[in-house]
């Protein structure tokens, strides 16, 4: 039986009791937490007592410096992932990370070395990868049910959603606005479908009206219209190496009606959408057999109850099991450099080059 591990989550905030402190507790066999650490006194003193941790800290090298310590999730806000994941690693430990793995590519290229050289686990809190309907589609797509896949179209598209908690609204803390925040969830689940293939190139543009103006609801809390320093909006054109193309739109607020949370896959044998959130109907299959077409909507799609519980014990088996990374921290780093390019398109008005060497 493998040896049951001692885990630290630092950040006891929203995701920490959302996924991570729940993930852990969900296998007691196989792992324990030891340790939680949070900046802000009374969220420590109640996530603690709330979970019965017994040992909580400020400071988050009070974990990393416990030798008895073998894997920490980092829950903080996207401005200290880096240094925490770095640190971590080199203490040995492996190391859960929140999504975006970081604020820009290298920041992320820098996390991706610390994790060659120590031989432990990155892993990048990309959960929709677990979640029923992307168990189901890359079983479907691997098993060659699509051809090749040339374009992918991601859309995590809200109406008022603007997340009026934690520093999403900052753009020196957060890294950006939607692009980074939901943007990534639905371009990393839309490039897993497709095998990751390599960027080469990505254009783009960023929009910052909407959430400026203080006369417009918002649906997701309330937040300081003045400090609203990150885009409300983004589009993308993204190449690949083999010749694919994916289109990504990502926003907190437009004037749409309908909500997306979803991909569009087109490949030479089949398409299909695919919405990874919270839907009754998350996957519809558009074929043609003997020149008839089908609009095929499956039904045995895997029953995840909570994708965020079940990539908390993939990290836990990697680490048992001695395998690679599920999503690996070269998978955020494309992610960021993607989003780099984005960023600076929208500057310079031109496509641009993506490099992934670290
Ligand atoms: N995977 C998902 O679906 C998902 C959803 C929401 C948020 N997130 C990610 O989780 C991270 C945190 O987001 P959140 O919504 O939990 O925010 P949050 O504000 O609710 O929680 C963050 C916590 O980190 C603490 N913190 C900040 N600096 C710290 C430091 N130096 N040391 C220790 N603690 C520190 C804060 O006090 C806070 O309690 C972000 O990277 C975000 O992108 C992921």
């Amino acid at each position: 039986m493998a040896k049951k591990l001692k885990v630290g989550v630092i950040g006891a905030g929203m995701i920490a009791n959302h996924a991570h402190i729940p993930g852990y507790l969900s296998i007691p066999d196989e792992c324990e937490i030891k340790w939680l650490c949070d900046i802000k006194p009374d969220v420590l003193k109640e996530v603690g007592t709330k979970y019965s941790i017994s040992n909580l800290t400020a400071d988050y090298r009070d974990l990393l410096n416990d030798p008895e310590i073998d894997a920490v999730s980092v829950a903080t806000p996207n401005l200290e992932h880096m240094q925490m994941t770095v640190d971590a690693l080199k203490a040995g430990k492996h190391v859960l990370c929140e999504k975006p793995l970081s604020m820009n590519a290298d920041q992320s290229k820098a996390m991706c070395r610390a994790a060659k050289d120590s031989g432990k686990i990155l892993q990048v809190g990309l959960q929709y990868r677990f979640c029923g309907p992307g168990l189901f589609m890359k079983e479907y797509i691997d098993k060659g049910h699509m051809g090749d896949v040339y374009y992918g179209r991601a859309q995590a598209l809200r109406r008022r959603g603007v997340p009026g908690w934690g520093v999403f609204t900052n753009k020196e803390k957060q890294g950006g606005g939607p692009l980074i925040d939901i943007g990534v969830h639905i371009l990393d689940f839309t490039l897993f479908l497709m095998g990751y293939p390599k960027p080469v190139s990505a254009s783009g543009k960023t929009w910052d009206i909407l959430g400026k103006n203080p006369n417009l609801t918002n649906f997701m809390g309330d937040f300081d219209r003045d400090k609203f320093t990150v885009e409300d909006m983004a589009v993308g054109f993204i190449r690949f190496e083999d010749g694919q193309v994916v289109t990504l739109e990502s926003s907190f607020m437009a004037n749409i009606e309908q909500e997306f949370f979803k991909t569009t896959l087109m490949g030479t044998k089949s398409g299909a959408e695919v919405c990874p959130g919270f839907s009754n109907d998350p996957i519809v299959i558009f074929s043609e057999r003997d020149k008839q077409v089908f609009n095929e909507r499956p039904v045995n799609i895997p029953d995840i109850k909570s994708s965020h519980v079940k990539e908390v014990q993939e990290f836990v088996a990697t680490i048992q099991e001695g395998g690679k990374s599920k999503v690996p921290g070269e998978h955020g780093l494309i992610l960021n450099a993607i989003f780099d390019a984005l960023y600076k398109s929208t500057e310079t008005g031109v496509e641009e080059k993506i490099d992934l060497s670290y």
